[in-house]
């Protein structure tokens, strides 16, 4: 969704502002702009569409550039009125001295631009946005003081905001604010910077200081202060990121997508590092903070979250209630809202979020706060608003994720649930140490499972060539792959926009199969060795009786699936409950060919974004 990046300092304003978007833009956007203090001016240029097109505003135009100092830019996702250059950020006041650039959404922006339009106050675009620059504006004409005016006005919005402030008239000064959107502050050495997010900065600081809710940043080059909106000055620690710069950095693959694909076995072995040592010992999950006669009474757990990490809770169902015995509920975080839940003090609520900002699970983890549920948040950003909700908090450490469609962030909350459901059912005593040892074995060799798929990937591109000119698919499973039917369906969708279907093969025949003719193949998920895989195999022939293309993603070395079959994809053998992390893997690179083979954009799929910060 839309990202921010406010520059002040020595360096080339332009070019930090650019390159800060740059590495904002996996989050997905349709529009982009900047303003820049040049000496006594305030400039701004938008453009619509990819950031090239904004850089090549700005480099046509460099010649009435004469002394930048400062600026602020941002990317926009399209929420109040359409992708236009009217509707782009930066937005005005009427008079044009106040710039301002703003993530979230402002709910009464109907009735602030009301009163603001009966005080004389020209609205350009359809934005929630522009209430605020107008609202600013007006209150400085008041205050005569940038930090007052935001002050007061920030007092005055409903909803959720992170925005940065420029004016004509207070030179070399941004001001950033916080409310439910996420802003942080980059600290540097005669320079300073607000972003939304970590990427817009790395390459320039690590030191940062996050934001809090209700929090105003006045940055200079030579200081940054935080206050709160009384105008309270408030002492902030400084963090040091724990990423690297080489993480948004390509090294040689086509595509972040394909890249962080085959990061997985290494993104496995840091979930599992430090956690599993020794499979006669214990599991050692010091950041579950149940004491364990609290574990031991757990009467629920509720996984909340949405798409892929939806799909990673529907795997947990399965792991949690194998290993714990304890009932496991898995819905929506937007339909989770609407509902008069049965959560309390012994329930679990576990919130899933590779961003750690998505609206809607925020909203679903505040209401089973509010019911004394003990909230335990899975996500691979520790500095996200979810994680410093959490009660207990698993980071799952799978680095940056870039592309948009998320594929090691999976890999590596799949990885964190196995480990949570061992940790359990060790506390409980609900699985015996023989199985144990076992699984911790065979949880160890996942790693070289998942590179065996990644050396040899030659049948799955060879397939996606095959498949890709179909525009419709249905992924079918049983069990605990019924979630990996539906992720490899997403992932197709996500990147190839290919029509795609994730079903339970069980219920082939109560519907779907009245579409199966030469036009719709199937993809099974046949993993060997458990109870599911003679009845997919029963179910994959029905669909081939009724001329369907079958694709086999099989663990079986079982020679008749070539005759059944067009196309078998072989994976390592794993038990059944462990499959998951293994047939996810072909789906993710099965959606990589056909989308690269089509010609997509594949890190930056269309209408879709790495943060989903509104409901
Ligand atoms: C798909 C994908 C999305 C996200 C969903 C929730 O590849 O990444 O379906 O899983 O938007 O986002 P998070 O996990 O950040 O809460």
């Amino acid at each position: 969704m839309c990202g921010i990046i406010g520059y002040i300092g020595h360096r080339n304003v332009v070019n930090v502002i650019l390159s800060g978007l740059t590495n904002l833009e996996y989050r997905g956007y349709d529009s982009a702009g900047l303003a820049l203090r040049d000496g006594s001016d305030i400039k701004v240029y938008k453009t619509l569409g990819k950031l090239v097109n904004l850089k090549n505003e700005l480099e046509a135009r460099k010649s009435e550039l004469y002394n930048v100092t400062c600026g602020i830019g941002h990317i926009r996702w399209a929420t109040h009125g359409s992708p236009s250059l009217v509707n782009a950020h930066p937005h005005s006041c009427t008079c044009g001295k106040l710039v301002v650039v703003h993530n979230g959404i402002i709910e009464n922006y109907k009735e602030l631009r009301e009163e603001l339009i009966k005080k004389g106050c020209e609205f350009k675009s359809q934005t929630d946005t522009e209430v605020i620059a107008h609202l600013v504006a007006n209150e400085y004409s008041k205050a005569k003081n940038l930090e007052m005016a935001i002050q007061n006005s920030v007092a005055k919005l409903q909803g959720a905001y992170a925005i940065c402030v420029m004016h004509k008239d207070v030179p070399d000064l941004i001001i950033g604010a916080r409310k439910h959107a996420p802003m942080l502050i980059g600290v540097g050495d005669g320079e300073n910077f607000i972003a939304s997010d970590t990427p817009a900065i790395i390459e320039y600081t690590k030191k940062t200081i996050y934001l809090d809710d209700n929090e105003i940043a006045i940055v200079t080059k030579d200081s940054v202060k935080i206050k709160d909106i009384n105008g309270e000055e408030i002492d902030k620690k400084i963090e040091i990121l724990p990423w690297e710069p080489i993480a948004l950095s390509k090294l040689g693959y086509k595509h972040f997508m394909l890249k962080e694909i085959y990061e997985q076995p290494d993104v496995i072995r840091n979930v599992l590092n430090g956690k599993i040592y020794d499979i006669d010992e214990p599991i050692i999950l010091n950041e579950v903070k149940l004491d364990k006669e609290t574990i031991r009474n757990l009467k629920k757990i509720e996984i909340i979250a949405c798409g892929t990490s939806l799909h990673v809770g529907l795997v947990a169902k399965y792991v949690l209630e194998d290993f714990t015995g304890i009932s496991v509920e898995v819905e929506a975080s937007s339909e989770y809202i609407y509902r008069k839940t049965t959560t309390d003090s012994s329930t679990l609520v576990i919130g899933v979020s590779q961003s750690g900002e998505t609206a809607d699970t925020i909203t679903a983890i505040k209401q089973a706060k509010a019911k004394n549920a003990h909230v335990l948040i899975v996500t691979n950003r520790p500095d996200s608003n979810m994680a410093r909700l959490a009660d207990s908090l698993i980071p799952v450490n799978a680095g940056i994720e870039v592309s948009v469609a998320a594929t090691k962030s999976y890999i590596a909350q799949l990885v964190s649930f196995y480990l949570l459901g061992i940790y359990m059912a060790e506390v409980k005593g609900t699985l015996d140490s023989d199985y144990l040892k076992n699984l911790k074995h065979e949880i160890i060799q996942l790693p070289t499972k998942v590179e065996e798929i990644l050396s040899c990937t030659n049948s799955i591109q060879t397939c996606a060539k095959k498949f890709s000119s179909f525009k419709n698919f249905i992924f079918i499973a049983r069990g605990v792959n019924l979630a990996t039917a539906y992720e490899g369906a997403l992932k197709l969708k996500e990147v190839s926009y290919i029509n795609a279907t994730g079903y339970a093969a069980g219920e082939l025949k109560h519907g779907p199969i009245a579409m199966l003719d030469e036009t719709m193949p199937v993809l099974s998920i046949l993993m060997s060795g458990g109870i599911t895989y003679e009845k997919v195999l029963s179910n994959s022939e029905e669909a081939k009786a009724r001329n369907a293309k079958l694709i086999a993603l099989t663990s079986s070395n079982d020679e008749k699936l070539d005759s059944l079959f067009d196309v078998v994809l072989r994976v390592p053998q794993v038990r059944e409950i462990l499959s998951p992390i293994i047939a996810c893997v072909p789906c993710q690179l099965l959606a990589y060919y056909i989308a690269e083979f089509l010609g997509k954009d594949v890190d930056q799929p269309r209408n879709l974004a790495k943060s989903v910060t509104v409901e």
